[in-house]
């Protein structure tokens, strides 16, 4: 699966937005057509996604379009705009059951059929931000098409009526529960927008908050953004070498017959050979290079 560490959107709408967008080195890009755009331009935003995805260059980046949620009565207007332009996947909004996705994933099909594109390839990221979507999860994130879960936190505090704090611990709950929803079944877990965008230090803060908590990427709003976010999820080189040790040392303590063992003082056993093997997978997604590990 790709990397998503940084998720940048824009208003659909916003030609010049986008074609900043594709300068940024961002892992994805979504084009907006729900909330980021207001409501007398959905037409301006769907016709100005659909041109994007055909003539600008997205390089590495990922090319995704969120359509309205299911029951706006927008969306199938909106898939329709964009689908045959193929974008990387579609982002659907306030998902709160299996069906929505259903839906969703039997209009890919019909495309990929009409243009002989890959079964499944274009890929679906759904938003939990409802407290019903949060309840659902189970049956979410069962869905084949799905890559990722992208926690919504203004529209989830909304949702049960709570006041959001630069801490967020009114959003602890359905974090984690996103985040462990998504680890069950192997999907990314995408988190909260921060929007204090020009303050690079609190979005860096949070999204290593996030990453601590098993998040791996987050939404963003703003170019300030992307590199902050980006090197929050790639592991540090410092991280990178003792995964590597933890790693290395297991391997011999093993075959000593020793599955618990001390390293400069913690003990390490099967769980943190685990952990150190996911960030060692992080800095892999991330584009870091390893070197094989010396053979003794
Ligand atoms: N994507 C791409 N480029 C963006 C961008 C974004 N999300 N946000 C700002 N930029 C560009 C601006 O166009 C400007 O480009 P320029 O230097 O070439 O003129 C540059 O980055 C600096 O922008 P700045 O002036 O600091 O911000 P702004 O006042 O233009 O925009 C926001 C501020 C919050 C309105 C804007 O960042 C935005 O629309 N963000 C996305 C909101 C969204 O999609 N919300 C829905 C999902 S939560
Ligand atoms: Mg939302």
């Amino acid at each position: 699966m790709r990397s998503r560490r940084a998720l940048l959107y824009m208003p659909g709408d916003d030609w010049k937005k986008i074609t900043k967008a594709i300068t940024l080195g961002v892992d994805s890009i979504c084009m907006d057509m729900e909330d980021g755009t207001a409501f007398n331009r959905k037409a301006e935003a769907r016709a100005t996604i659909a041109k994007a995805l055909d003539e600008l260059n997205f390089g590495r980046s990922e090319k995704l379009a969120r359509i309205n949620s299911v029951g706006s009565g927008l969306e199938a207007q909106d898939l329709q705009a964009v689908i045959d332009h193929h974008p990387d996947g579609v982002v659907l909004p306030k998902c709160e059951s299996r069906e929505q996705l259903e839906w969703l994933s039997q209009e890919i099909e019909k495309a990929e059929l009409a243009h002989g594109w890959p079964l499944n390839s274009v890929r679906i990221l759904a938003l939990a931000e409802t407290a019903l979507g949060i309840l659902n999860l189970p049956e979410i994130v069962r869905h084949p098409r799905l890559d990722a879960i992208i926690f919504g936190g203004e529209d989830f505090a909304a949702s049960v009526g709570a006041t959001r704090s630069m801490e967020a611990w009114e959003l602890f709950y359905a974090r984690s529960a996103v985040v462990t929803a998504c680890a069950a079944y192997g999907l990314q877990a995408i988190d909260i927008v921060n929007i204090e965008f020009r303050n690079t230090d609190f979005v860096f803060d949070e999204a290593m908050a996030g990453a601590r908590m098993g998040f791996t990427g987050k939404q963003i709003i703003h170019p300030a953004q992307v590199e902050p976010v980006q090197q929050a999820f790639s592991p540090s080189e410092e991280a990178i070498a003792y995964a590597r040790r933890v790693v290395a040392t297991f391997e011999t303590n093993q075959r000593e017959g020793k599955g618990t063992y001390d390293l400069d003082g913690k003990m390490i056993d099967m769980p943190l050979v685990k952990n150190a093997q996911k960030v060692l997978d992080r800095a892999r997604a991330a584009g870091i290079r390893l070197q094989p590990l010396p053979r003794k």
